[in-house]
């Protein structure tokens, strides 16, 4: 059993919520709830289908799946990681669903599954964390039949609203150094996290062969007054297991003195008042 997919199934129970209170957890919940429903909309799911969750992590899609179809729909929960396979598997032998489920550990870069296999193929949150993503829209489209559909959720952190945004030069000694830095590491290409654009994940799905790829997008909007501890928090929260912290990143560039200095200005500024944080979403589908 391998670290870091113990760290997967840890970072999706406890880590990714670290920072919120009982009522954003809630939120989050509902979020994800939403989620799952609108890709599994989009999927236009059908009994007898084969379907494949990849990446499922602690099995959100799959899961839903299920619920919808029982085992009326022969479906597998797919993941790099053998943590997160266990953990679905715990969840399934304590639901009354006794068959048409398999575990596939596999990464979605070299799926261990033969061409035209599958009816749909879904992942929620998974290329974020893949570098080579046009490999992974090789393999999904692999192994959908002719007329299958890819249908996924993906976050778009390149577009996230930054902390230099949110602040004014003046409250931070050092803002230019650190908006320089910022502004570098997310668009750094050799990070999964921000080397993509909804317009290059288009372009790498048309590549890949895929037809009718829609790339739909939403700005997020929260506006809300974040206490000096969730500040705190954004900084020291990997956003992956094996993903440096955001004040890691900065101490690519700076000294921990001078990164600490920095947090400390943040949080004293933001702490005073409403922010307005934006994120694009991506819900994404594309024909074989
Ligand atoms: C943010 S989690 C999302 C989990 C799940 N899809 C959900 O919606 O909650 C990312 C998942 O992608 C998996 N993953 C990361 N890299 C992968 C790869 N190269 N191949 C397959 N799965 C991968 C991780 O193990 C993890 O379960």
């Amino acid at each position: 059993m391998s670290d870091i997919c113990k760290n997967w199934s840890t970072w999706l129970k406890k880590t990714r919520f670290s920072y919120m209170d009982e009522n954003q957890i809630q939120q989050t919940l509902n979020w994800l709830t939403n989620i799952k429903n609108i890709v599994l909309d989009m999927a236009d799911l059908k009994e007898n289908q084969k379907v494949a969750d990849f990446g499922c992590g602690s099995g959100l899609l799959g899961f839903g799946v299920l619920e919808r179809f029982e085992d009326k729909i022969e479906l597998i929960f797919s993941d790099k990681f053998q943590d997160c396979l266990d953990e679905c598997e715990n969840i399934l032998n304590n639901s009354k669903i006794k068959s048409n489920v398999k575990f596939l550990k596999s990464d979605i870069l070299d799926i261990k599954l033969k061409n035209d296999f599958l009816d749909r193929a879904l992942t929620r949150s998974v290329l974020v964390h893949v570098l080579d993503k046009q490999q992974a829209f090789s393999e999904l489209f692999r192994v959908l039949k002719p007329n299958g559909m890819y249908c996924a959720f993906e976050p778009i952190i390149s577009q996230n609203t930054r902390y230099y945004e949110l602040l004014i030069p003046d409250e931070a000694s050092d803002y230019f150094d650190f908006k320089k830095a910022e502004m570098e590491f997310m668009t750094n290409l050799n990070d999964p996290l921000v080397n993509f654009s909804a317009q290059s994940l288009d372009l790498n799905m048309q590549m890949a062969g895929f037809n009718n790829v829609v790339v739909n997008v939403q700005k997020v909007v929260s506006k809300y007054s974040p206490t000096i501890e969730t500040i705190e928090n954004w900084f020291i929260t990997p956003p992956a297991p094996n993903q440096k912290t955001m004040k890691e990143r900065f101490m690519e560039y700076f000294d921990e003195n001078k990164v600490n200095k920095y947090i400390e200005e943040v949080k004293f500024a933001l702490s005073k008042r409403e922010i307005r944080v934006c994120s694009d979403t991506a819900l994404i589908r594309a024909i074989k």
